[in-house]
């Protein structure tokens, strides 16, 4: 089949002519179509101008300044759909960006993996245990982890589960977002639970106590959280795979405004290394909605066959539009990335380059956990930016697997999770997310080569302006 170019025809609904991976049968086709029509009546998650204002501050990354911050839940569950969850999750996500910012020195755009992150592609269809085998699951909004041929049935009612969940987790965070929670003036706060205690903990302690003092000098200036919003608030968006079309097309809306579609399911939604195929229904359906868009990018992508998707999903070159989520596995990035900055370099093509350092680095503990080793995720991270530096492009972001909680589930970090600790608190539905402490290291880390990159550019400053 010939790939779609952007002349031809795109409807909400025309990613059904094409071939689809990783959707699943579901066996009551009637129902599946009911659901679909429920969906399609009920108010919007998200608002277009919101994705509009995300693509303005990702345009400004794509640029060459600023950093985005993505991270969330592999899969967010039914079960663990708890206000506590939702907090420690944006507690350690404000802490990360308050690092980022405060020690980077850059502006952190902040897009959570939730409020929507429910569907999950499989490298395999089926799941053998004990001797039996049965479909896999697929996400919660799809189908039930639990191993019985009853719970694998992919159950439409779940996709009106899932927007609810979305619609009240969403909710809470736009609550703490402008209510008070994200305030500057509370940076000590946020380093509560079993973090506080804990090395990255002390580490955040003195960084907030330098906030403070800031924050104190510019109150005796006469600024304060209470007359200056951008001190009391943030901007935070939500992201998540369009995988299941279905789902996406019944929140596809028209703005009024401006007469151009949009997902309305989350401000930015991303493309999956495994359904990136260019005439196939995941590539048809993003090429026609105008939100922010994510593409994961794999070892198996090659420098021409990114310029394709590129063409088809950027083809005007709006910055702000295509983030290139990068995930080779820590040895490979070296191999990987370089030619593939240069054939974007060369076609004149701007993007964001975001670097997920998880997926790439999934492994078997002997136990038969599946694991990340924490070195490994640091390691393709600082890869990543020695990469970028050399090719003289910024790193723009990071995008990362993680929950507030204290989850043993990546081995290593500062607290040495080793792989026999792994059963201790291992909870995740679906891949080893970073707990809190770990993710707050990553963001040290990540903030340091932030600030390499921006001394870098100072010295390079005479010259510009010379020329
Ligand atoms: N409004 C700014 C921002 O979002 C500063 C800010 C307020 C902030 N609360 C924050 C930064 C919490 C990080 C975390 O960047
Ligand atoms: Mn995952």
């Amino acid at each position: 089949m010939a790939p779609a170019t952007q002349s031809e025809k795109w409807s909400p609904d025309s990613w059904r002519a094409k071939p689809v991976q990783q959707v699943p049968d579901y066996p009551d086709a009637k129902a599946l179509q009911d659901v679909e029509a429920r969906l399609a009546t009920f108010p919007p998650l998200v608002f277009a101008g919101e994705a509009r204002d995300l693509k303005k501050q990702l345009a400004s990354i794509a640029l060459g300044n600023g950093f985005l911050l993505q991270g969330g839940d592999c899969a967010e569950s039914f079960a663990e759909h708890r206000a506590d969850n939702i907090r420690d999750f944006f507690r350690v996500f404000l802490q990360m960006a308050v690092v980022l910012t405060y020690a980077g020195g850059e502006p952190v755009t902040k897009v959570g993996r939730i409020a929507g992150q429910f569907a999950k592609p499989r490298s395999s269809p089926t799941e053998k245990k004990n001797g039996s085998e049965l479909p896999s699951y697929r996400g919660d909004i799809i189908n039930g982890t639990e191993f019985t041929a009853a719970a694998r049935i992919p159950d439409p009612a779940r996709q009106l589960e899932a927007y609810r969940q979305s619609a009240a987790t969403l909710n809470l965070i736009r609550a703490f977002a402008t209510g008070g929670y994200a305030d500057l003036e509370r940076v000590h706060q946020w380093n509560m639970g079993f973090v506080k205690d804990s090395p990255q903990g002390h580490r955040y302690q003195e960084l907030a106590d330098h906030i403070a003092e800031t924050l104190q000098f510019m109150r005796a200036c006469g600024i304060t959280s209470e007359n200056t919003p951008q001190l009391r608030a943030t901007n935070f968006y939500t992201s998540h795979e369009a995988l299941l079309l279905g789902y996406e097309e019944a929140l596809t809306r028209k703005d009024s405004t401006s007469g151009d579609w949009y997902a309305t399911s989350g401000h930015m939604i991303w493309i999956g290394d495994r359904t990136r195929q260019p005439d196939h229904a995941h590539i048809e359906y993003c090429r026609g909605i105008k939100n922010p868009i994510g593409l994961k990018c794999g070892p198996s992508l090659e420098p021409d066959g990114l310029l394709r998707l590129i063409d088809l999903l950027n083809p005007k070159d709006e910055p702000g539009r295509l983030t290139l989520i990068c995930r080779f596995g820590y040895d490979k990035v070296e191999a990987h990335l370089p030619k593939l900055i240069r054939a974007v370099k060369k076609a004149g093509r701007t993007v964001i380059w975001s670097c997920d350092p998880m997926h790439g680095n999934t492994i078997s503990a002997v136990n038969g956990y599946k694991t990340r080793p924490f070195d490994r995720i640091l390691k393709e991270s600082l890869s990543f930016f020695e990469v970028h530096r050399a090719e003289g492009s910024h790193a723009g972001g990071i995008h990362v697997e993680m929950t507030g909680q204290n989850v043993t589930e990546c081995t290593g970090g500062a607290t040495a999770i080793s792989e026999q600790d792994l059963s201790d608190r291992y909870h995740t539905h679906c891949d080893p997310r970073l707990n809190a402490d770990q993710a707050l290291e990553l963001a040290f880390l990540v903030a340091e080569q932030l600030k390499k990159e921006r001394a870098a550019d100072a010295r390079l400053e005479p010259r510009t302006l010379i020329a």
